[in-house]
């Protein structure tokens, strides 16, 4: 999260008033259905036995070997939240030249801060299936977090994942498929972190839903039960990318999983992302979801943001202080405390921000030139806070680029696409909807976007960043065809003539979503009331400018599916667009594809179903309010979006993947080749014992308790986070500790021998090195056999054999590969790959993917390369190794 003004803040405040019972959330926990279960994990895992971490961790130690214990805490934590420029900041150490980090949100942009450009949202850029440019706008991105002097930035976003049509901020990741999500996150994190900037894959795991996420004084945040098959398959498996990415950051999910909060989760902390996924760098707390100390210290988290309790702003935290005084009592170990700090310092040397990083050079509090330097302290001394630093550059050509790629066509009868502006002049083209122009308050006139007003650019919460500008749809359009009729209005006119047979009309609707800590028209985060229907009456618009003119366009601005069956089917509905969430560049990425500068390329990244009900309950519905904890159980496991209604034949209005062209495409001389032979059933052992950490070398032992006393004389912010103590306090914890006089309740399994083995699926960045092997190549020669230039989309879906001993859905997306823009005639040759993983399922017995083979299985596995999950062009048979063009796919 992360928002900047006050109002926000005491919002925030008042509704979730801290509870210090929340000790009892470790354990025990509230029930879960029977079957699921958190299990303990301990100790956390040590970072630093990667190679390419190496080097880093080397220079952390050196330097974290200086620090007191008051210095090792202080950079675990936030100072507080409005306690410094960014949405999160550091303590530092002064002394040996460590500097408070600033973290910033938001996955599409610099969030609160001026002249940044603001990109197109996740869910956009997920559309165009286009690696090169996910990697494009990450570079992009990377640059302007680097420009306002951040040094981790808060994205990207694949949890939620989008099992929920109508969560609330499916919107900030790249759509409903963990192929989809996980490629996009890598490369994004590859182009941010390019830069000198830390990226943060978030949130670990789960928060497939907004309402109900938090914990606070009246109730715990759901819990979301996931078994581990489905964990690993789905929701884990863009998290895996990420890591085996280097991603150098993550931060946990303010919900339950299994019954235990994420944040201090130690079976997904130390036992999933640290143990199995081999995650080198830093695990922090989402916004104000910390809630235990000592029992999220243990569980795996490094560092605790924004540094309170999950009641802001009066000075508490569980950590700072209070980390410092488990340490000297001994109930954090300070090996611990020693990889938290390592952590955090080894991934700032990884990223070369020892080396003229620049400091913050704006501050999410205020735009004015001045302001306090602290305003959660109330009282502070003001000063210079923002130096408008332009860090936009060209960045508008690829979030254009990003918006135009993205924009999918769901439909086009009679080719009414694209559009001749000359056949249009002389008041033949009428717009409707006051989505067509920017909000006429301003595109930032809303609070951290929370209103659904002209434009819709991006959700609303702490996901976004502000316009420097909107190009908007209608200006864009009235440079092609200046006379065109705008109608600014959400309901058609009373008195409205006969047009002409020729005359176009374009609808402009949208849908919205975001973060629960603000409601918009009823909205609770999630879609909740809105539900799948466009806003503000869109249907009945589209449907009574449909009853008058002959051809209609239909433009949609949304964060998700839309129940398009209220006027679909009617024939003067010619053509949709789905624009999805296009950034500030709405308008002429728009209008490059209506009158046909560009063929439309996008394909959505997730199904259209016919009716909400096509979907099982579980994901179809949100998890409505209940006493005591919300249970959000993931009962319909791997079948969620296109791989349930394949499973159960059930035809989407418009297929995962689907986006139509003004040409056309073949593909032809399709091969496939083996490239790891033979593929052993499990992928080889990992090493039988784990490379030292320069962990294991610092002392142990509980530091004398001078090293916690807070220095004569020093003089404090109110409210800001120390990690000092009173020398009373101090020697009274340190007495404890040293006497052991007292012990704490440490939970089941508890233990702080680290493991000498790697889990069978781990052993590297993201798991077992061999999981990326590549087990197969499939190449196509992808044509233009149409009268316009476009780019193509090739989708590879693999089929597991049949008879195999597991349940597999019928088709899962692997790989995507988008040519470049082909003028007629004109071919180029995609090759796509399967990795061992993904020829794997995960195998619960074993803990370990294993690669399924069936008695007297010819074909093996089938991949199919297409242009969407329902138009499946060529098959390749892995164990014919051959490929066939025009066979009948599975569903
Ligand atoms: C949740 O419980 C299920 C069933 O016991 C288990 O398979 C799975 O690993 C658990 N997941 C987590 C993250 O604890
Ligand atoms: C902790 O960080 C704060 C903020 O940068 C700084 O004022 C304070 O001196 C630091 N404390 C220690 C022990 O380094
Ligand atoms: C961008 O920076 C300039 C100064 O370089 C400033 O005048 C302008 O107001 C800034 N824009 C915004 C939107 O704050
Ligand atoms: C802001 O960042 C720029 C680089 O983007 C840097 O040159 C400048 O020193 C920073 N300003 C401040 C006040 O730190
Ligand atoms: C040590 O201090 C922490 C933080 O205040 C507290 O939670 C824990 O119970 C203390 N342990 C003992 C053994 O007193
Ligand atoms: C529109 O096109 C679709 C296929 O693209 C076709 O199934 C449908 O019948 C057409 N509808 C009309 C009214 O022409
Ligand atoms: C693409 O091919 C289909 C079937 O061959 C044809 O009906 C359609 O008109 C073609 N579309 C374009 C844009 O050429
Ligand atoms: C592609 O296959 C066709 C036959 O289907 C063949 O005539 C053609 O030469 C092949 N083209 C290439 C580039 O291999």
């Amino acid at each position: 999260m992360g928002h900047h003004t006050a109002t926000v803040c005491l919002w925030l405040a008042l509704g979730s008033l801290t509870p210090v019972s929340f000790a009892r959330v470790v354990e025990p926990r509230d029930p879960v259905p029977q079957g699921y279960h958190a299990a303990s994990y301990y100790p956390a895992p040590h970072g630093g036995w990667v190679s390419s971490w190496r080097e880093a961790y080397e220079k952390a130690y050196a330097l974290v070997s200086q620090m007191t214990l008051a210095e090792k805490v202080n950079i675990t934590s936030g100072v507080g939240i409005y306690m410094g420029p960014c949405v999160g900041n550091t303590g530092s150490v002064d002394r040996l030249g460590f500097p408070q980090l600033c973290l910033q949100d938001s996955a599409l942009g610099v969030a609160s801060a001026d002249n940044v450009t603001a990109f197109p949202a996740g869910i956009t850029t997920g559309a165009t299936w286009d690696k090169q440019l996910m990697y494009a706008r990450g570079v992009a991105i990377g640059k302007e977090f680097r420009g306002k002097g951040a040094n981790i930035h808060l994205g990207p976003s694949v949890g939620p994942l989008g099992r929920k049509p109508l969560g609330g901020r499916n919107w900030e990741g790249f759509g409903s498929d963990p192929v989809l999500q996980g490629k996009a996150a890598a490369l994004h994190i590859r182009g941010v972190q390019e830069q000198g900037i830390i990226a943060t894959i978030k949130h670990l795991v789960g928060n497939e839903q907004e309402m109900y996420r938090m914990y606070h004084i009246f109730q715990e945040g759901y819990s979301a039960n996931i078994d581990d098959r489905t964990l690993h398959e789905l929701y884990l498996w863009p998290f895996a990318e990420a890591v085996r990415a280097g991603v150098g950051a993550a931060m946990t999910a303010y919900n339950a999983v299994n019954g235990s909060a994420c944040s201090q989760n130690s079976y997904l902390i130390n036992g999933i992302l640290k143990d199995e996924l081999g995650f080198q760098g830093l695990v922090m707390s989402d916004w104000l979801s910390h809630i235990s100390g000592v029992g999220s210290a243990l569980a795996g988290l490094d560092l605790n943001m924004p540094g309170d309790t999950n009641i802001p702003l009066f000075g508490n935290s569980l950590w700072q202080y209070e980390l410092t005084r488990a340490v000297l009592n001994g109930s954090v170990p300070v090996d611990r405390l020693n990889d938290m700090a390592t952590r955090v310092v080894a991934t700032w040397y990884k990223f070369g921000q020892d080396k003229n990083h620049p400091r913050p050079n704006f501050s999410s509090n205020t735009r004015s030139r001045d302001g306090p330097l602290y305003p959660g302290a109330l009282f502070s001394p003001s000063g210079q806070v923002n130096w408008f630093v332009n860090v936009q550059e060209d960045h508008y050509l690829v979030a254009r680029q990003v918006a135009q790629d993205a924009i999918t066509l769901l439909k086009n009868n009679d080719s009414l696409l694209p559009l001749d502006a000359g056949d249009l002049t002389g008041g033949k083209l009428s717009v409707f909807g006051t989505d067509a122009q920017v909000n006429p308050d301003g595109p930032n006139s809303c609070l951290a976007r929370a209103c659904n007003k002209g434009t819709l650019g991006m959700g609303w919460g702490s996901g976004i960043a502000d316009y420097p500008y909107m190009d908007d749809p209608i200006g864009a359009i009235r440079k092609r065809v200046p006379d065109v009729k705008f109608y600014n209005t959400d309901s058609f006119p009373w008195f409205f003539g006969t047009p002409e047979n020729d005359e176009v009309a374009m609808v402009f609707i949208s849908s919205d979503s975001g973060e629960n800590t603000l409601t918009v028209e009823g909205n609770h985060g999630d879609r909740d009331s809105a539900k799948l229907r466009a806003w503000h009456d869109g249907d009945k618009l589209v449907q009574k400018v449909a009853e008058k003119f002959k051809n209609v366009i239909v433009v949609v601005h949304t964060v998700g599916p839309l129940d398009l069956e209220p006027w679909i089917e009617l024939p003067s509905v010619k053509a949709v667009l789905f624009a999805h969430l296009p950034g500030q560049e709405a308008g002429e990425s728009l209008t490059n594809v209506l009158f046909g500068d560009v063929s439309p390329s996008g394909h959505l990244p997730y199904s259209i179903t016919r009716k909400a009900s096509d979907l099982p309950d579980s994901i179809a519905n949100l998890k409505g309010f209940t006493w005591g904890q919300v249970q959000d159980t993931y009962s319909e496991g791997l079948y969620i979006d296109y791989r349930y209604l394949q499973k159960h034949s059930i035809q989407p209005r418009f297929a995962f993947g689907h986006g139509l062209s003004y040409t056309n495409f073949s593909f032809t001389n399709a091969t496939i080749r083996a490239i790891t032979t033979p593929l052993s059933v499990t992928p080889p052992a990992p090493p039988a014992t784990r490379p030292a950490s320069v962990v294991a070398k610092y002392s142990t032992d509980i530091p004398p308790a001078s090293e916690a006393y807070e220095p004569a004389g020093f003089s404090r912010i109110w409210r800001y986070l120390y990690p000092w103590l009173s020398k009373s306090d101090a020697d009274a914890a340190h007495a404890i500790g040293t006497s052991k006089s007292k012990t704490y309740p440490y939970p089941p399994g508890y233990s702080t021998v680290q493991r000498a083995s790697f889990p069978p699926a781990g052993g590297g960045e993201g798991g077992n090195p061999a999981l990326w092997d590549v087990a197969y190549e499939v190449t196509v020669r992808v044509t233009n056999t149409g009268k316009r230039p476009g780019k193509a989309s090739a989708q590879l879906y693999l089929q597991f054999p049949e008879g195999i001993e597991y349940d597999t859905p019928v088709l899962q997306l692997r790989d995507f590969e988008k040519t470049k823009e082909l003028q007629p005639g004109e071919s180029q040759e995609l090759k796509l790959t399967l990795t061992r993983k993904d020829v794997s399922v995960w195998d619960v017995r074993r803990q370990n993917w294993v690669v399924p083979t069936a008695i007297d299985d010819k074909k093996g596995f089938t991949a199919w390369v297409g242009e969407a999950s329902d138009k499946l062009k060529v098959a390749c048979y892995t164990g014919e190794g051959r490929c066939v063009e025009g066979a009948k796919q599975p569903v």
